[in-house]
Order: structure tokens, then C-alpha cells, then sequence
């Protein structure tokens, strides 16, 4: 058995077959957000927790119109087995999107589409990954990608990241310890766009920087860039692939952009890392969907979807500002980015406090968020927490941060009269 809490919570008893589990399903975690869910998705509770894109403003109406229409004439191949590396309609459609951030170089050929990034992030560490091999990553770091990484076996290894993201310097001395300690450097992951969680976007200054020391150590960059079209004054910034089509696979998603129920996504990758991913896309799934390529390219094709992001960006853009003020006006007591992007603010919450064992307090008082803690492989972040504004309204927004207000408070009065739990060894064994 085992104490640790996110597995014992989840332990099937009796399992007749414990013992027979390959050891990477023994590393395999719940995430703290998967955790979360059922309470969180309570209509009482004011979740900022999940990184839902809110899909209220989509047009379903006349989609559903154009998708009869697709399923009438093309209704055979919609519901055929297709080609492994994906629809060639769908990997020309998203050419001109990823020309927004400046790659303009990807033939149709070059793309391979994926069930969500998150499948994405699972074969590329299939192909180039051995149990022990490293992965350099952002800290703190996306939940999904520490999961795959886990579950390949990976020593994930973190990069100091600031305000202007990842720390080139701070990279580069990254692969020379781990070098030195025998270990073999397989990738660097990044989300250089309004990173989840902590918000920020690496700076046009660091990007080539970032990229002259890959080559200089022949380390892969794995760019993930679910939100780089989601900056709120419709700013974009160079991909890392747009400079350096040889050392970066590149990873996007329409999940965030358009919607994530279709699950598809899609990779630019050099060559022979393509032809690797087709192999592996196949011997995970045969094929991605084609009922799922074909609606996103239905939607592509008869849809303003650069107005539709431009809605969005607004959108985001009006609850990032709730949540701003609603910080700003109860919450002095911590810090924070304002993110120009994307969905997530990172809250430094005062000393003293711990954001997983505040939790349960939180869920009672009807507002929920994530831990900090979950962002990381190490134990820390639990100083942090994670504030998503994709999907309330800006007066659920609001409201939440006002009961989480009270709940910091009650937190920090019961710290000023007993001290900080951590040091009176008061700990939530669930720490649910
Ligand atoms: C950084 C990052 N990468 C990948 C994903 C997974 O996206 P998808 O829905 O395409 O699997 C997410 C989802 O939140 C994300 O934030």
C-alpha cells in the first residue's frame, strides 16, 4: 500500500491484479485538477480552477446547418477510417494559422494531426525518451505534460522561469549539471505564449537565445502553443519554429482557440521526428478521427474564425480584468502577474499559508482553484496557486475572488494566533 494521497484516494481495494501493473502505470498520478472536478463543477461553487474555454459565443446554430450539409456529401469518408497522419484538408487548413505567428515555411507535409496536444505530448516523448532520460521544463509547468513525462518514466527536471519566461542562462546550466551527472538531455518543453500556469510569455529578445543554445548542445525543443493566438491587443509573437525549423517540434491546438470537444491538434516536426510521429500516431490510435478533422475544417471554411478569435480575445480580456481588480481590491496581502494572454493567473499567496491544505476550507466556502503544488514534480508550489478566468462570467469572477478573500483572511488571522500549520506539523494527510 501506499500513503501517498492522490493514489490512495483513487486505490481500487482488493485489486486482484496489484502486484502485475507495469512500472509505469505504478507512476502514473491523478491529476489534483482531475481531483477537483466533481466538487468543483458544482453549480454553488465558483470554480477557478479548470482551464475550460468558454464556449457560449460559438455558432452552434448555423454550424449545425453546415455540418448536415458536410455529413450529406461527404458522410462516407466522415465516418471512414483515414490516413495516420492526418486529414490532408485539415493539415493545409492549418497552414494560414500558424502563419499568424510567423511560421510560413510548413508544407502540408510537414504537419501531423493529433487527438488534442496532449496525445502530442505523449508520442513525442514516446519516440525520443527512455526511462531516465531528461526532460528541462518551465517551473512551474503544465499538469498534463508532467503526467506524460511521469508516466514515460522521464526525470523532469526544472528551469527557472520570470516574468520574461524561461531563463536562457538558467537553461544552459541545466544540461551542463545534468550532463555532468551522466544523464542524457533529451528535450527542453516549453510554452513560450501565456504559459499555464504562471501567466507570462517569453521575450522576443530571449527566443533566439534559447534556440542558439539547443543547437549549441543538440537539445530538442518541444514548443507547446495552445494560447499564442489568445494575447488580449491581438499581439502575436514569433514561434520558436518560425526560427529554427530543424531542432523544434511544434505543438498547437485548436482547443483553446476554437474548441477542445473535437480533440484535435496538430505537430510540425523535422522529418524524420514526422515520420517517427506518423509511426507512432498509428500504433496509438490508426488514425485521428476524420469526423473530428472534417467538422474543424467545416467550421474553418465557412466561419470567420479569425473574427471568432478576435471575440474571444476580447472576452478573455474582460474576465482577466475582473479577476485583476477583484485581486487588487481584496486580496493586497498577495502577488501576481497580470498575464497578457491566455487564461491562468499564478497568486503568490502570503507566507505562512499553504494552498493544498487551504483547499478544503476554500471548497466550503464555495470557491475553488488549484494548488500550486500541482505544477510542479517536487512538493513545491505550495505557496501558489493557480486562478483560471477562461470560463465564469466576470461576476462569478468576482464573486469568487471575494470568497477566496474571505478565506485567505480567515487563514492568515488563524496563522497570526497558533503560527503556521506547516510548523505545528497540522497536516491534511488528504490534503484534498
Ligand atoms: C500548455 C498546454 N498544453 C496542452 C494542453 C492540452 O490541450 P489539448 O486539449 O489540445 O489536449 C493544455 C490544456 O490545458 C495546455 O494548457
Amino acid at each position: 500500500m501506499t500513503d501517498d494521497p492522490n493514489i490512495a484516494s483513487t486505490m481500487i481495494t482488493n485489486d486482484p491484479w496489484f502486484g502485475s501493473y507495469a512500472q509505469r502505470a505504478e507512476t502514473m498520478r491523478a491529476s489534483e485538477i482531475r481531483a477537483l472536478f466533481a466538487v468543483a463543477n458544482r453549480p454553488e461553487v465558483v470554480s477557478l480552477a479548470g482551464g475550460m474555454p468558454f464556449l457560449g459565443r460559438m455558432p452552434f446554430d448555423q454550424l449545425a446547418d453546415e455540418l448536415s450539409q458536410m455529413l450529406k456529401s461527404q458522410g462516407e469518408q466522415a465516418w471512414q477510417y483515414g490516413s495516420a497522419q492526418g486529414d490532408p484538408h485539415l493539415r493545409e487548413d492549418v497552414l494560414p494559422i500558424m502563419a499568424l505567428e510567423s511560421i510560413t515555411d510548413a508544407q502540408p507535409d510537414d504537419v501531423v494531426i493529433v487527438n488534442g496536444s496532449q496525445s502530442g505530448l505523449d508520442l513525442i516523448t514516446r519516440i525520443m525518451c527512455n526511462p531516465g532520460d531528461v526532460v528541462l521544463a518551465e517551473a512551474p509547468n503544465y499538469v498534463g505534460a508532467l503526467g506524460v513525462f511521469q508516466s514515460f518514466q522521464v526525470d523532469v527536471v526544472n528551469v527557472m522561469m520570470d516574468a520574461d519566461g524561461l531563463i536562457p542562462q538558467a537553461f544552459e546550466e541545466a544540461i551542463i549539471a545534468q550532463r555532468k551527472l551522466g544523464k542524457c538531455v533529451k528535450m527542453l518543453y516549453t510554452v513560450p505564449n501565456f504559459h499555464n500556469p504562471a501567466g507570462v510569455t517569453m521575450s522576443l529578445e530571449r527566443r533566439p537565445q534559447v534556440l542558439e543554445i539547443a543547437r549549441k548542445y543538440h537539445v530538442l525543443i518541444l514548443e507547446d502553443n495552445p494560447y499564442g493566438l489568445l494575447g488580449f491587443d491581438g499581439q502575436t509573437y514569433p514561434a520558436l519554429r518560425s526560427m529554427d525549423a530543424e531542432n523544434v517540434v511544434y505543438l498547437s491546438s485548436f482547443s483553446k482557440i476554437i474548441a477542445p470537444g473535437m480533440r484535435v491538434a496538430w505537430m510540425v516536426a523535422p522529418p524524420g521526428i514526422r515520420q517517427k510521429l506518423v509511426l507512432a500516431n498509428e500504433s496509438a490510435i490508426l488514425c485521428p478521427s476524420n469526423m473530428s478533422q472534417m467538422t474543424i475544417s467545416t467550421y474553418l471554411d465557412n466561419f470567420d474564425w479569425q473574427a471568432q478569435i478576435r471575440d474571444y480575445r476580447g472576452m478573455y480580456r474582460e474576465r482577466r480584468d475582473a479577476m485583476d481588480s477583484a485581486l487588487r481590491e481584496c486580496l493586497p496581502s498577495c502577488s501576481w502577474n497580470k498575464p497578457e494572454g491566455g487564461f491562468y493567473i499564478w497568486l503568490k499567496i502570503p507566507d505562512g499559508l499553504n494552498a493544498k491544505e487551504m483547499l478544503p476550507r476554500a471548497i466550503t466556502a464555495k470557491v475553488a482553484y488549484v494548488s500550486g503544488t500541482a505544477f510542479y514534480n517536487d512538493g513545491q508550489g505550495k505557496d501558489h496557486m493557480r486562478l483560471s478566468f477562461c470560463y465564469p462570467t466576470p461576476e462569478r469572477i468576482t464573486e469568487g475572488v471575494h470568497r477566496l478573500a474571505g478565506v485567505i483572511d480567515r487563514e492568515l488571522e488563524t496563522v497570526k494566533l497558533f503560527g503556521s500549520p506547516e510548523h505545528e506539523g497540522r497536516h491534511n494527510k488528504d490534503g484534498q
